[in-house]
């Protein structure tokens, strides 16, 4: 994939592009990172493992994390959210079987650029990357705790607890002790 093929025009005034964490500018990570911590710091606060933040800094900034930035048009520094992710192998309840994933690990729109159906656009990107690569299925985690996350992806979006989610593989005893979900949609690959 370069650079160029991911550029989409959704509205007249607003663009996806795409990057790999080598092609970001260091003021572009700060800006997702900031971005980050002021959507969900307090929602990480109340998890299980807290918030961490070099950990989290770490994590977005693997060489193997591609980005969607959404910015004005007119405007490269008017930024308006990202959606983050990456290819992988994950488990299946099968021992032999690795499953191939876009997993979603990041999508953080700015409060103005919400319920706009920009959330959507990015996903939509991401399914079709997915589908392009021939992979199984689109992945995400998703605290329990994000009401409004959670609704959007599985009302709006059409996802379902994977086969590995605590939801789906534990009894509801166990499943209690977790505070998130891992929601997965098939691709269209056929
Ligand atoms: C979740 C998020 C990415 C959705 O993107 P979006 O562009 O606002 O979503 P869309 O416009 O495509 O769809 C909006 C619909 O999704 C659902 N939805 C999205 N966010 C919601 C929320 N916080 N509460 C309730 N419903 C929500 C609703 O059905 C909503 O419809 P409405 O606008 O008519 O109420 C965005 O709100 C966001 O960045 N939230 C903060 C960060 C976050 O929670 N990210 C997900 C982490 S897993």
């Amino acid at each position: 994939m370069s650079k160029k093929d991911f550029i989409f025009p959704i509205r007249n005034d607003l663009v996806i592009d795409y990057y790999t964490v080598e092609d970001m500018s260091e003021q572009l990570k700060v800006w997702a990172f900031e971005l980050v911590k002021t959507n969900m710091h307090d929602m990480y606060s109340k998890s299980n493992d807290g918030w961490d933040e070099e950990q989290k800094k770490k994590e977005m900034r693997v060489p193997e994390m591609r980005y969607l930035i959404a910015r004005a048009a007119s405007d490269p520094q008017d930024l308006k959210g990202f959606l983050s992710f990456q290819i992988l192998h994950e488990e299946t309840m099968d021992d032999d079987i690795m499953a191939q994933a876009a997993y979603c690990f990041e999508l953080q729109l700015i409060p103005s650029a919400r319920s706009q159906g920009l959330g959507e656009f990015l996903m939509q990107i991401l399914e079709r990357v997915g589908n392009y690569w021939k992979m199984d299925k689109i992945m995400l985690t998703v605290f329990k705790a994000n009401k409004g996350g959670f609704r959007f992806y599985t009302e709006k979006l059409g996802f379902t607890l994977d086969e590995i989610s605590p939801g789906a593989c534990l009894s509801a005893l166990r499943a209690r002790r977790f505070d998130y979900e891992i929601l997965s949609k098939l691709c269209n690959n056929n």
